[in-house]
């Protein structure tokens, strides 16, 4: 059982480092409609991400880039409503935003007001954006001093895979030493969390213990503060997990069986139900 203290009403973006100090695990999980949001609360997510991976997971688009702030808030509402709907005031997650490509990079006054809409037009109590550029660090404080929480995340920065790729990313001493200078500059700026994507454990380990904020990893090892992952590849749903993200069922699978399954009965039902018009045994000329 929890201390009160650690489980406010609802979690706050502040719990997170009390969750660390105290030595307890972080889970965060995404959703991205109502449905995914009542289920990774029903499991006792402590937050839930609604991440712009959804523009890959459930708009079918090829990257997370063309999803837009308008779709993010849309999406954000929903996730808010499954929810509630499942906790008790005693139990809400914290409900974080991503922001998306291009709504925070182009000027600091638009980056303020599109994560000010999601606070204001949303359920959501804070934001996550990519990255740890001047300009972005910049922005992040500004939001922050706006009173906008904001959760970091460096590594494998999706919304940058156009330079990046999908590569692990630290992976010689200088791009590891330029990612803890990010880290620091980040948990200056006021992020309260920081997630850490697809670099090697020693250098996730190494900024656990640096860092007062909580570092949520997903493909960083397993000594983070905590881990994130999106609920989709955990599920098996997505048609192929990333290498530090395996399913822990073959979701998609099973779907496709079940209702394949129930397809083929109402086609060729075998036990008729009491007083139902027989089964015409014409063969069916659209049976594939
Ligand atoms: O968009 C997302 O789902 C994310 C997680 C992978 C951290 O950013």
């Amino acid at each position: 059982m929890q201390s009160p203290a650690l489980r406010h009403v609802p979690l706050r973006p502040s719990d997170l480092a009390k969750r660390k100090q105290a030595g307890l695990a972080i889970s965060v999980l995404t959703a991205w409609d109502a449905l995914s949001g009542a289920v990774v609360a029903e499991a006792g997510a402590d937050a839930v991400l609604v991440g712009d991976s959804l523009a890959m997971v459930v708009l079918g688009h090829a990257t997370t880039l063309p999803v837009t702030l308008d779709e993010m808030l849309h999406h954000t509402r929903a996730v808010g409503r499954g929810v509630t709907a499942v906790c008790g005031p005693e139990q809400q997650p914290l409900l974080i935003t991503d922001l998306p490509f291009l709504s925070y990079q182009c000027n600091p006054d638009e980056a303020v007001a599109a994560a000010g809409r999601v606070l204001k037009e949303t359920p959501a109590a804070a934001v996550k954006l990519e990255g740890a550029e001047p300009e972005t660090l910049a922005v992040i404080n500004r939001m922050v001093r706006s009173g906008i929480p904001v959760m970091g995340h460096i590594g494998l920065t999706p919304q940058s895979v156009h330079r990046l790729g999908y590569r692990r990313q630290g992976t010689d001493p200088a791009s590891q030493e330029r990612l803890c200078r990010q880290a620091h500059a980040l948990a200056d700026a006021g992020c309260f969390a920081l997630v850490l994507e697809h670099v090697p454990d020693a250098l996730a380990d190494r900024l656990r213990r640096e860092l007062e904020l909580p570092l949520i990893g997903i493909g960083a090892g397993t000594s983070c503060d905590g881990q994130v992952r999106v609920t989709a590849d955990l599920l098996g749903l997505t048609p192929q997990q990333p290498p530090f993200s395996p399913p822990l069922l073959q979701g998609r699978q099973l779907a496709v069986q079940a209702l394949q399954r129930w397809i083929a009965e109402q086609r060729h039902p075998t036990t008729p139900a009491a007083g139902a018009a027989p089964h015409c045994s014409a063969p069916d000329p659209l049976d594939r």
